[in-house]
């Protein structure tokens, strides 16, 4: 059997795409957090950013069908885990063992849920626009660009160039309380769920029992919290008044 079978067939290698795909998650969703949080820049930053990213066409498009291949395994994978985690539990583990590891295996079934449920809900708000349509980009009034959106130096979106609108759409959407308290509840699911996954993840190659394990988990600890807080900052910001939308959107969004 070649190594791409060996990977989906046996436990170890099915632990390894769990972990290769959650590391592709976690950088999806870090980049993710970097780009939306210069939304706190003027609208130039986030409008630019998020046309740029438009701009790449067909590698946007291969990078959205690795993402989806990514998530599509790491389920496969957590749900065969899991069954084999069942299957074997009763002649493998004391008692004790066992109570931890259904705790800790079922707080990642239903968290994996809920970043499911609100991945599925979040397209629907910010990519296709069917969940709040009236504050949708593609419903709001253009935004033209004041300054040349830079990467590395060089411009990558001109000034003057007719870009969507995101900078209001997240800031209007996350006006309505229930939209913002779902995002804040599933962010704080899927900080969870990212430390329970680093968990599983040292623990699998032997770095939770080893000298620096207190330390790595301390690292896992911040680190979640920091994207946790991250997140939260934008409709938390928003709720508070600091985030407000630049004028002439306001005027489109009210007509
Ligand atoms: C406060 C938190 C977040 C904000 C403000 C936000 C904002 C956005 C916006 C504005 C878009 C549409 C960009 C565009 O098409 O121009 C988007 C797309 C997306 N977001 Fe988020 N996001 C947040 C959190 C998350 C999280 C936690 C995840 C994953 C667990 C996520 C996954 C995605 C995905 C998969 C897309 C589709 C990307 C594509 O079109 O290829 N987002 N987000």
């Amino acid at each position: 059997m070649n190594l791409v079978g060996r990977l989906f067939s046996s436990s170890i290698g099915r632990k390894i795409l769990m972990a290769v795909t959650g590391l592709i998650l976690i950088a999806f969703v870090i980049g993710h957090l970097v780009g939306n949080l210069q939304v706190f820049q003027d609208p130039d930053h986030v409008n630019g950013y998020a046309a740029f990213l438009h701009h790449w066409g067909p590698t946007l498009w291969a990078a959205r069908i690795m993402l989806l291949a990514a998530v599509a395994v790491h389920i496969w994978a957590a749900t065969v885990l899991t069954l084999e985690n069942h299957a074997a539990r009763d002649v493998k583990y004391s008692v004790r063992h066992t109570i931890r590891a259904t705790l800790a295996s079922r707080l990642m079934r239903w968290t994996g849920v809920v970043v499911l449920a609100f991945v599925l809900y979040h397209l629907a708000h910010f990519t296709f626009g069917f969940a709040q349509p009236a504050t949708f980009k593609e419903n709001l009034g253009a935004y033209t660009m004041a300054n040349d959106y830079r990467v590395g130096g060089f411009p990558v979106v001109a000034k003057g160039e007719s870009v969507p609108d995101v900078h209001s759409m997240m800031i209007l959407g996350f006006q309505n309380r229930v939209v913002s308290a779902f995002y804040i509840v599933a962010i704080g699911m899927l900080s969870v769920h990212l430390l329970h996954g680093f968990d599983s993840m040292f623990q699998s190659v032997g770095w939770r029992s080893g000298r620096w394990s207190r330390a790595l988990r301390l690292v896992a600890i911040l680190f979640c919290a920091a994207y946790f807080l991250g997140n939260v900052a934008i409709p938390g910001a928003v709720l508070t008044g600091r985030l407000q939308v630049h004028a002439p959107s306001v005027a489109t969004a009210q007509r």
